[in-house]
């Protein structure tokens, strides 16, 4: 299975919905941004002047909107480990009314496809005003974020026309790869240099590959559990737990399913009162042993209330009885392939039950008010 699809075709072609295309096209997104990126030998193409002024930053603030945060935070826990420096994530429609007290030298990244999310530019105003250093990550050349930034990191992923965003989300977290690895390679950290990247992301591609292959099983998934219901959770921890996050947004815009992302320890804190029987819950296990079985505990706990649960696990951890199993990335990267399948999850739902899935109501692709 190997559609390399033209990422400067804007036409849906014999896809239903852009949404579809745009989850297909994602393996080519990661080998292009591979190129875009690396030379053949592998070594990172980042520019010099972005690699030094993350060098000399404390902190990293990452602010952004919608499924950006999201991003924002399927990156984190890479980022931090590489260039040893805190990233701290703020939403944009938050931060533009006053910004925590930050640290002695920041760095501003600010995720955006569009690059015109009205939110995120009112920070970066402000940003500007501090003449603070800003990067904005973005996938439309020339945009207002892109222009009013320092510097500039272009996802390249091709026009995103469905207004529930895919490869944008995966191609942000490939490229602060990028970013994370010329830093930490510059800072001379061990841990940097052994990352090969390039071989990583390729596994990556073929990873979302072998999930794309596994559609018609999700459809039945979808079909069996959440035709109907009016509420659902995703579950997960650490890494996993940012992308219940995202995958729950996305469930929501799309099939309109009350869905919350939640840190799967948590759930017993409070929120495991709202199972009931045949509630749907997803949990997310990536190939963490750290966390792994914890998790499957919160499953247990939500099945002996009631739930319908359905696991998504990551080659390593798998068990009989399990859903969907995620060919294993390098566990920096294991935001990119675990949100495949619940992109696919939320296309499903809205799709069985006959809605718009491009067009959500109320919902536009880039909002340009505060
Ligand atoms: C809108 C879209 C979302 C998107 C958010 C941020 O609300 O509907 O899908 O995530 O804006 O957009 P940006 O272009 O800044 O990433």
């Amino acid at each position: 299975y190997t559609a390399e699809l033209d990422l400067s075709d804007i036409g849906k072609g014999t896809y239903p919905f852009y949404m579809l295309k745009e989850i297909d096209e994602q393996p080519t997104v990661m080998r292009k941004l591979i190129s875009t990126y690396a030379d053949e030998n592998g070594a990172m193409k980042v520019d010099a002047e972005i690699v030094k002024a993350v060098q000399e930053a404390d902190r990293i603030y990452i602010i952004a909107a919608g499924t950006s945060y999201n991003a924002g935070f399927g990156a984190k826990i890479m980022l931090e480990a590489l260039t040893n420096t805190p990233v701290e994530l703020g939403v944009a429609s938050e931060w533009g009314y006053g910004m925590p007290l930050l640290s002695k030298k920041p760095f501003f990244i600010f995720l955006s496809q569009s690059g015109e999310t009205a939110d995120s530019r009112q920070v970066l105003v402000k940003v500007n005003e501090l003449g603070l250093p800003s990067l904005t990550v973005t996938n439309v050349p020339g945009s207002t974020l892109s222009r009013e930034a320092t510097y500039t990191m272009l996802i390249g992923a091709g026009p995103e026309i469905a207004v529930a965003s895919t490869k944008a989300y995966t191609g942000q977290i490939a490229t602060l790869a990028f970013l994370a690895k010329a830093v930490g390679e510059a800072d001379g950290k061990e841990e940097a240099k052994e990352f090969e990247l390039v071989k990583e992301l390729s596994l990556v591609a073929q990873s979302i590959e072998a999930t794309l292959s596994e559609k018609e099983k999700i459809a039945q998934i979808v079909k069996e559990n959440l035709l109907t219901t009016r509420n659902a959770f995703y579950i997960g921890r650490k890494q996993d737990y940012f992308v219940a996050m995202e995958a729950s947004l996305k469930l929501k815009e799309i099939s309109y399913v009350q869905c919350e992302g939640f840190a799967a320890g948590e759930l017993k804190h409070g929120t495991i009162s709202l199972i009931e029987k045949d509630t749907p819950v997803l949990a997310l296990i990536s190939n963490n042993p750290e966390v792994a079985a914890h998790t499957r505990g919160n499953v247990m706990e939500t099945v002996a209330r009631g739930s319908s649960a359905i696991v998504i696990v990551e080659q390593g951890q798998e068990r009989e009885g399990d859903d969907i199993i995620v060919n294993a990335v390098h566990p920096y990267l294991s935001a990119i392939s675990m949100v495949i399948p619940t992109q696919l999850i939320a296309y499903e739902t809205s799709m069985q039950r006959g809605l718009d899935v491009d067009k959500p109501r109320n919902l536009a692709k880039a909002v340009t008010v505060e």
